[in-house]
This record gives structure tokens, C-alpha cells and sequence, in this order.
């Protein structure tokens, strides 16, 4: 259902292409019996006063979705079951599925780069980044990737990402003396792709093959009023959302990415948001603590700052690998203590969406893609009323997009399957989901995490950074540095902050 909506979805908004096929009246009448059926006969409210070419549109739009299926996902999220008649237990993740950067042995960290730096110059690591959201908190029109966080360089996290995706085939490359690919794969929406492609296109693959960037679309589905009914955005549109970036593993499949993966031999993938600017992109140590584990997925997480950041917590529910949202979590279990240590939040995994996949996980999306839950966003709508044709804006909630969370997989697995390892926020974590000014998570805060990092790196490497009032931190361009290595040129230099390395020189 999701390639054909997708395909449909494309065709809709570019308006110079061929209308689709006209419908037959045979055909028309199917598919409203087939509404009518199902209660969702106002879809067809206007359907006889539409244009000859608003009618064919608004037939395959509707033909795309199964409103039997969207009865029962809007029932299911309209009328969940009740707190008291399902039992949950949440508890951390048990040790044996969780590592930690911070106190484990260098040697072992070591290993996993090592077995990771492998892995990516035998050309079987690929990236997903899942960039369809809409940024609607940092109130940018753009997508999020095209942002400049203000930067010496004014380098975009799209740019930054692909950098660091290029540095370490480059480290590959040395380490095996074979050209190393490292595929990108770009999941976007109805709304964020046309601009995510023309800003990769405007800035030449930031230096990458073209033909290892892949921009792909989510699926959409249809935003449902509080009772339960389809909306229609026009009298010849039904009102649709992206589906969330759960919506990855059927997009995967419609979109030919697997089957690219499967054909370029990609055996271990890393997913990632693109609000993180530190996101350490197919991280060699991540891949090659998954791999080592052999577990079919695995996930970053950090310590979360205080009880009500706003991050997803990873833990064990009823015995499984889980994430509670924080839109979803109560006050008592986000403030509970840790028995053994009250100094502590109990849950406080936080989740930074670095996620790990064995190809062989994603080959099985099609046993279990549809057991994925959908999750209920409130929203003002735009629609208009089916009686009486008026157009709504309504100025309190009056429906709800359903989406599907990327982490709603982990529960399929059982815990032997599943692993978790603990980084450093400063390192690894730093996402941009405000608008400047809200001195959290916004443009100021990404900007100096990324400016202190590279402070850090040069003075491990034995530069000296020189600061005056409150100019701080150094820009260290990702083709210079993954991770921080490679910066011995530096050693003994003075380096007047704030500054920028971008050569070695
Ligand atoms: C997300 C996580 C949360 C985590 C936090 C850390 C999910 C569901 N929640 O929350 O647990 O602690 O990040 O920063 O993963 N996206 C799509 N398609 C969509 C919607 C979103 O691709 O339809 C992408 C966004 O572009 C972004 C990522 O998914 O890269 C996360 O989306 P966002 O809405 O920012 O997630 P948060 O609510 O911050």
C-alpha cells in the first residue's frame, strides 16, 4: 500500500505531470461501496460536483488506501486498551545487553573499531538517515539537514554527515589499501524530499558519488477526526501525514532499498536522526560492537540529563527490548529513583536514535512489518466539513495522524538479540530541535558542542588553544577528522579560538 500512496503522493505534487488513468463508472462505483462499507462514505461527499481530473485523482488516491485497515488503526489508537487491563513491567535493560564506552576497556573499544573499520573497507556497512520530519519545533521551512547551526564553515548537517562519511572510507581505503563505498541512504517525506534532493543536487553529493546517495520517500496515511472518519483537505483530497519514521521498514521495501543493500552485499547498517551534529555516522566502534555481539539490532544510548528531557527511555518491558517515549511516559516512572544508587533516574538509557541492523533482520521486514503499532499525534487539521463543504481551521485539536515510531521493532526480539551501549553525550549527542534562543537543543547549543569537541581533540593531540573573552572552541573539518584522530600535525601550535582546521597544514 505505502509504494503505491508514495507513488501517487509524488505525482500529486508535481502538477506538470500526466494525470493518471480516468476511472470507469464500474470502477467508481467499487471502490464507494467499498467506503461505504466501512462508515467512510464522506469521502465521497462532493465527489459528483469534482472536475473530469480532481474525480481521477481522488479515485486512485482513495484506491491507495484500504479503509477497512484504517478503521482499525484508528480504532486501536482512538480507543486503546485500558491501563489496568493490560500489565506492564519496565525495568532497565538487564547487563548482560548493555556496554559502556565510559568504563569499558580501551583494548575492547579498540577491537570494535577495528573489527568496524573491517567491516566498512570490505564495503558491507551502508547509512539510513531518516530525515522526513518536518522540524516543526525549530521553525525552519527547510528540511532539517539544509540548517547551518552557525558554524565558522556554515557547514549544513547534511554536509557535516556526508563529510564524515567520506573521511572514513578514507580510513578504510588506508587500512585496506582498496577503495572502500559506504552507500547513503536518505529517507525523506512528501514534504522534505523535492528540497532534500535539489539541496544534494546545489551542493554536488558534498564531495560523494552520486551513485552511493539514495533519496528515497516515506509513506503517508490518512489524518483521522476525533470520531474515527477519513478527512478530506479539499473537496477532492483526503488529508494525509507521513507515517512516521517507523514508516522506514515498508518504505525500505517499496523504495528498492533492500534490494540495493542486498545487491551491493551490505550486511550491517546504521540508522541515524539528522538533528544529532555529532552523529558519529556508521561509526566504526558501534558496527563492530554490534557485529561482534551478532545481535540483529543495537542502539546508542546516553545518560538523560533529568527526568523530563525530552527523550525516548530504553529499557525492558514484559522481559523485551523497548523504548517508552517521552510523550507517552508518566511522571512516576520518569522520576523514579535507582534503588541502588537514589542519586540516580532509574530509567536513564536515553535514546539518541543510533540504531543498528544485521541485513539479515531487514530481510525478514515482510513477517513482521505489519505488527507494528500505530502511535496517536493530535493535531489541528486543516479539513473541510463534509456537510457543509466550509473549510475547517480549527484552533484546538479535531483529529490525529497515526504514526509509527523506527523503535517500535525492538520488542519483536528477545533480549539475547538485542544490545545497548552507553556513550558520551559530549561526543555523541547533541540534536537540534529548537528554534535559536531557547538555550536548549537549539542552534547555539549544537554549534558549541561541536566547537568544544574539536577543542578537546587538538589539545589531546597537544595543541594549545588560545581564548579571549568568550570566544571558545575550534571547528575541526570532518575530512580532517572522524573522531578525533590525525590531529598530531597540531601538536605544540597555539591555535587562537575560535578557529577552524580545515587543512593540514
Ligand atoms: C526522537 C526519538 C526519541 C529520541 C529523540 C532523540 C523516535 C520516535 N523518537 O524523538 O526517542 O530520544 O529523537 O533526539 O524516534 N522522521 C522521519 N519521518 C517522520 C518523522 C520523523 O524520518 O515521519 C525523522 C526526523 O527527520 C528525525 C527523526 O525521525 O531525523 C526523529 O524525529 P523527531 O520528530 O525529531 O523525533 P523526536 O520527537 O525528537
Amino acid at each position: 500500500m505505502a509504494a503505491a500512496i508514495r507513488n501517487l503522493v509524488d505525482r500529486f505534487q508535481n502538477h506538470s505531470e500526466t494525470l493518471p488513468r480516468e476511472p470507469s463508472a464500474g470502477e467508481i462505483q467499487e471502490l464507494r461501496d467499498k467506503y461505504e462499507k466501512s462508515d467512510q462514505s464522506q469521502v465521497f461527499a462532493f465527489f459528483d460536483e469534482l472536475s473530469q481530473t480532481e474525480k481521477t485523482r481522488l479515485f486512485h488516491q482513495l484506491s491507495n488506501f484500504d479503509p477497512i485497515r484504517i478503521n482499525e488503526l484508528a480504532d486501536k489508537a482512538l480507543n486503546p486498551p485500558k491501563a489496568e487491563e493490560t500489565s506492564v513491567s519496565l525495568e532497565p535493560l538487564p547487563e548482560v545487553a548493555t556496554a559502556s564506552i565510559l568504563d569499558s576497556d580501551p583494548k575492547d573499544i579498540q577491537y570494535y573499531y577495528d573489527e568496524g573499520l573491517n567491516l566498512v573497507a570490505e564495503n558491507k556497512v551502508a547509512v539510513v538517515l531518516l530525515a522526513g520530519g518536518q522540524g516543526t519545533r525549530l521553525g525552519s521551512s527547510q528540511p532539517k539537514g539544509c540548517f547551518d547551526i552557525g558554524l565558522p564553515s556554515h557547514k549544513s548537517l547534511f554536509q557535516i554527515q556526508a563529510e564524515r562519511i567520506a573521511k572514513l572510507q578514507l580510513l578504510a581505503k588506508k587500512k585496506s589499501g582498496k577503495d572502500s563505498l559506504i552507500p547513503w541512504y536518505v529517507m525523506t517525506s512528501g514534504p522534505t524530499r523535492k528540497p532534500t534532493e535539489e539541496y544534494f543536487q546545489e551542493h554536488n553529493y558534498f564531495g560523494l558519488d552520486k551513485s552511493n546517495v539514495f533519496i528515497f520517500e516515506q509513506g503517508v496515511l490518512p489524518c483521522i477526526s476525533n470520531e474515527g472518519k477519513i478527512l478530506l483537505e479539499s473537496k477532492s483530497k483526503v488529508a494525509v501525514a507521513p507515517d512516521g519514521n517507523g514508516g522506514i521498514y515498508q518504505a525500505l521495501l517499496t523504495s528498492g532499498v533492500r534490494e540495493d543493500m542486498r545487491k551491493r552485499g551490505i550486511k550491517h547498517i546504521h540508522a541515524y536522526c539528522v538533528d544529532n551534529c555529532l552523529v558519529k555516522v556508521a561509526d566504526p566502534v558501534f558496527i563492530g560492537f554490534a557485529a561482534s555481539k551478532k545481535v540483529d539490532i543495537a542502539t546508542k544510548v546516553v545518560r538523560k540529563r533529568n527526568a523530563t528531557e525530552s527523550v525516548g527511555l530504553i529499557l525492558q518491558k514484559n522481559g523485551k527490548p523497548d523504548v517508552v517515549e517521552y510523550s507517552e511516559i508518566d511522571k512516576e516512572t520518569a522520576e523514579a529513583k535507582d534503588p541502588k544508587n537514589p542519586s540516580l533516574l532509574k530509567f536513564r538509557a536515553a535514546n539518541i536514535v543510533n540504531h543498528y541492523y544485521s541485513f539479515e533482520f531487514f530481510d525478514s521486514i515482510e513477517t513482521w512489518a505489519h505488527k507494528m503499532p500505530h502511535h496517536i499525534a493530535r493535531k489541528k487539521i486543516p479539513c473541510v466539513n463534509t456537510e457543509s463543504g466550509e473549510i475547517v481551521k480549527p484552533e484546538k485539536p479535531n483529529g490525529i495522524k497515526l504514526e509509527q515510531f523506527v523503535f517500535d521493532v525492538f520488542p519483536l526480539l528477545s533480549l539475547e538479540k538485542f544490545a545497548s551501549i552507553e556513550v558520551r553525550r559530549e561526543d555523541e549527542f547533541s540534536p537540534l530541535k529548537n528554534a535559536r534562543g531557547t538555550g536548549e537543543d537549539d542552534p547555539d547549543t549544537s554549534k558549541r558542542d561541536i566547537m568544544n569537541q574539536g577543542q578537546r581533540w587538538i589539545e589531546n593531540a597537544g595543541g594549545v588553544i588560545l581564548t579571549e573573552a568568550d570566544a571558545v572552541g575550534v571547528e575541526v573539518s570532518p575530512l580532517i577528522s572522524y573522531g578525533g584522530e590525525g590531529l598530531e600535525f597540531l601538536k605544540g601550535r597555539e591555535i587562537k579560538a575560535p578557529a577552524i582546521i580545515e587543512k593540514e597544514e
